[in-house]
């Protein structure tokens, strides 16, 4: 009895496909054994980089997946297209890859006719990651596909590190990403990104992630790692009806981290837009009614220190306005905060202000400024509650002009609320089957109402984006907000271990620029003020927050002019350098000028970087607007506010030394010269 695949010798192995990708960098083989059991493996260059992995399903009504395949069928096709994205950090993204499609059918002799059933595998083979995914057909006696368990394997070929944050912990994602051995993982949310010894880099992760659980990824033996479906509180982890297709499981491999990052193979694996003309989705900044009750000086309730009254928010949208912010965020407006609303939601109205709040008035004056209102659903986790008034809510704010809305689910691990068949409640997953189904919901009925969705405390990103450009942005993992009352802050290394893992899923609304450097109680930030400069570029989102309150903009003009200066859609990004934990450096240009910013970030250690300039028009002069650590500054002491500002000429065959401060920063906006 083999009790798991990898167990057969290799000698057993029948190679029944394989193929390529289109430069011939990576190839994938698939295989079956003689107890008809399915494998593949990855190789970079000729090298495995995966090794021998399983590929199958336990199900819960039906003999499992796995065993006694035959090959039916397979092909090879190519693909070469570039499509436009409405925004995003390039315009133009390459979808270029082989694709490898492999059928196969349980069919021997023990098996009764009814329980003949097919699968197909299919591979997109790109040179810089490789995605497959399968296909159910319908099923033969019309009964549902219930999935308790994936099979799928990723043997990572090579003794490895990881940074991995672990699933199931906190919803949101808000763990702060470890470093390890790949060997001493548990189970990590994706991506999870590995360095292997010969320093090929791999992220696994997935996209398209639709009416199917979350994939974790559990360490099984050695450097051996398996999907685990995130759990159902009410069944198996996945029921569908067949015809479907499951996500794609996807693993970026590249020879550094900046090739990780550079990366749109999870974008590219997602359909097409389905909205048609998204025009109403703005990428722009945005500030707001927000910080101020982070640093506990205002409260979400109503009473004495209410932030989003109709005075205090009038306040911030003339402050929008005189500095070229679209959008003014208003949390705490509606009825409902009084309660433990993180643990229950259940008195959250959406369409109910407080009665200091005049939600019609205020979104006339601020549209007469140019400035629209950003409205905010937190639902506490209670997606029962806020199912029933989604409509309704949209509804009113769409009436009123507010054209996008965060939304937040705050909640303990597991006790999501979701309705019942019958009525009533249970608790669940936020990233079950029926929590991914909520998410794209209420992005999809948001998208009825012309209205763009920036979810905290979201499901993973898995390039949805480019299906819903609605979805314009999320939270999912630790913002600035934990600087403000984290328990620790967050580390000096945030960043740079941000950029190559929760970054590569997509935009992150990170709330960065806080200038003042501090959080509520005099918490310090684990950071220069220059960096907080240079993580407007490094930590992309389309819809940016500048989070600190208006006074402590008023006191560092010079800082604040960089704020207002960075654009958030971006018509091409080039990541120039950067070690995963360590450093990086970010190059993006403007989309709606011939404008490039740069941001450098770095962790506990000062270093100097030489970038070359080449990203830049060749023909064309630029003043580089330099926002830099001054030569003291360091984020251990008062120097951390040390900036200096200062202007050179460049062109294309320069290189700028880039000396960044321990926790420090470095952002640059290079203009051609008129
Ligand atoms: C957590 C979110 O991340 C934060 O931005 C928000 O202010 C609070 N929840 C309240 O909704």
């Amino acid at each position: 009895m083999f009790s798991s695949y990898i167990a057969m010798p290799a000698w057993a192995q029948q190679i029944v496909a394989t193929a390529a990708s289109p430069g011939n960098v990576l190839s994938v083989e698939v295989q079956i054994d003689p107890m008809g059991k399915l494998a593949y493996d990855v190789k970079r260059k000729g090298k495995e980089v995966i090794g021998l992995s399983r590929l199958g399903f336990n199900l819960a009504n039906a003999p499992k997946l796995d065993g006694n395949f035959k090959l039916v069928n397979k092909g090879v096709s190519d693909h070469d297209d570039t499509w436009e994205q409405p925004w995003g950090e390039r315009r133009y993204v390459r979808n270029h890859y082989r694709e490898l499609r492999v059928e196969v059918a349980q069919d021997t002799a023990e098996q009764s006719k009814r329980l003949k059933r097919g699968l197909s595998i299919v591979f997109r083979i790109y040179d810089d990651g490789v995605g497959f995914r399968y296909e159910f057909p319908a099923q033969p006696d019309g009964r549902d596909v219930a999935i308790t368990d994936e099979l799928t394997e990723f043997a990572v070929a090579q003794p490895a590190t990881a940074w991995w944050i672990p699933a199931g912990e906190l919803p949101g994602l808000e763990e702060l990403v470890q470093k390890a051995p790949l060997k001493e993982i548990g189970t990590a949310n994706s991506p999870l990104t590995v360095r292997l010894e010969d320093g090929t880099h791999i992220a696994f992760h997935e996209a398209a992630l639709v009416d199917y659980a979350s994939m974790w990824i559990r360490k099984v033996e050695g450097q051996k790692l398996r999907a685990q479906l995130a759990p159902s509180a009410t069944g198996p982890s996945v029921v569908r009806k067949g015809p479907f297709t499951t996500p794609w499981r996807t693993m970026r491999i590249a020879d550094d981290a900046a090739g990780l990052y550079m990366s749109d193979l999870e974008l590219n694996l997602n359909e097409p837009n389905k909205l048609g003309d998204v025009s109403w989705v703005k990428p722009s900044k945005f500030v707001g009614v927000w910080w101020g009750m982070h640093l506990q000086q205002t409260t979400w309730n109503a009473g004495p220190k209410h932030g989003a009254t109709t005075a205090n928010t009038e306040r911030y949208i003339d402050f929008a306005a005189q500095n070229g912010f679209r959008g003014v965020l208003v949390e705490g407006w509606n009825k409902g905060w009084e309660s433990d609303w993180g643990h229950g939601g259940a008195d959250f109205s959406f369409t109910q202000a407080y009665p200091d709040f005049d939600l019609p008035a205020l979104s006339k004056y601020a549209q007469q400024k140019g400035v629209r209102l950003i409205g905010h659903h937190e639902t506490g986790g209670n997606v029962a509650a806020y199912e029933k008034q989604m409509d309704a809510a949209y509804k009113l704010y769409a009436q009123l002009g507010v054209d996008s809305v965060k939304s937040g689910y705050v909640h303990e691990a597991g006790t999501m609320q979701f309705p019942s068949a019958g009525g009533g409640i249970h608790y669940g997953n936020y990233d079950s089957q029926e929590g991914v189904r909520h998410f794209v919901k209420a992005v999809t009925e948001a998208a009825r109402y012309r209205i763009a969705v920036d979810t905290h405390e979201p499901v993973k990103d898995t390039g949805l984006r480019r299906t819903y450009p609605n979805w314009l942005s999320r939270e999912g993992a630790r913002g600035v907000e934990y600087n403000a009352w984290g328990n620790p802050v967050n580390p000096v290394d945030h960043e740079v271990k941000l950029v190559f893992t929760r970054m590569l899923s997509g935009p992150m609304d990170y709330t960065p620029g806080v200038l003042s450097l501090v959080g509520a109680d005099n918490k310090v930030f684990n950071s220069t003020q220059a960096k907080q400069l240079a993580n407007f570029v490094v930590i992309y989102s389309p819809i940016a927050m500048a989070a600190d309150i208006p006074e402590n903009y008023a006191k560092y003009p010079a800082a604040f002019k960089f704020i207002r200066d960075v654009p958030t859609d971006w018509a091409d990004t080039r990541v120039l350098n950067g070690a995963v934990g360590e450093y990086v450096t970010i190059a993006r240009k403007d989309r709606k000028s011939d404008d490039w910013y740069l941001g450098a970030v770095t962790d506990g250690q000062a270093r100097t970087v030489s970038v070359p300039l080449a990203f830049l028009d060749p023909g064309k002069q630029y003043v580089a607007e330099i926002y830099r650590d001054g030569d003291a500054a360091d984020y251990r002491n008062a120097h951390r506010f040390d900036l200096v500002i200062e202007k050179k000429t460049v062109t294309a065959k320069d290189a700028l030394q880039v000396r960044l401060a321990p926790g420090g920063g470095q952002a640059i906006r290079f203009s051609p010269q008129k």
